[in-house]
């Protein structure tokens, strides 16, 4: 499971297109995510290439995808007290997949807001009604190499 340590937050893409099989297996690794009770509803995807959508997302949202070639949109329902658990294990399903595939990714929570004062355009991204954005996930190839922070004392951790 090398993938989880080198996933890092990635916010410079290149223009390369992602191929269709990796998108493939990024939904895949979507699908697979632990759901809260078994309700398979209270979540669902978007994934977004079409140029004329992301740049509609980036101009909503102040850029928060950082020009991505790919953005995986993570919808929940409005009621749900799991949708937020739902869909950070599922983005980080994914990104785990990301890192895997030599792509680069990043949670976004901050254009989140932003978008879900625009209910017609997530309506034109394919989410139904009753849900609200979660998690964005821009996707794309690094265009830097960026050197990796030391992680490994990240978080307070106690054993006794
Ligand atoms: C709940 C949550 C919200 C986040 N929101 C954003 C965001 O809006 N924009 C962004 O660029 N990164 C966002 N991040 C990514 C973090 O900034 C990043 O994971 C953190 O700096 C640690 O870096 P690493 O992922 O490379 O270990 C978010 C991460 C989490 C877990």
């Amino acid at each position: 499971m090398n993938a989880i340590f080198e996933r890092k937050a990635v916010r410079k893409y290149t223009d390369e297109k992602i191929e269709e099989e990796k998108i493939q297996k990024l939904i895949n690794a979507f699908q697979v995510s632990p759901c809260a009770m078994h309700q398979t509803d209270v979540m669902e995807l978007s994934v977004i290439t079409s140029p004329e959508l992301l740049k509609k997302i980036e101009d909503n949202t102040n850029n928060s995808c950082y020009n991505a070639p790919l953005v995986f949109m993570i919808n929940t329902k409005k009621d749900s007290q799991f949708g937020e658990r739902d869909a950070s294990v599922a983005a980080e399903n994914i990104m785990i997949e990301a890192a895997d595939l030599g792509l680069g990714s990043v949670y976004v929570m901050g254009g989140v807001f932003a978008l879900n004062e625009f209910p017609e355009l997530q309506k034109e991204l394919g989410m139904d009604e009753g849900y609200e954005t979660t998690v964005l996930l821009p996707i794309g190839y690094p265009a830097d190499k960026e050197q990796v922070e030391d992680r490994s004392n990240r978080y307070t951790v106690v054993r006794k």
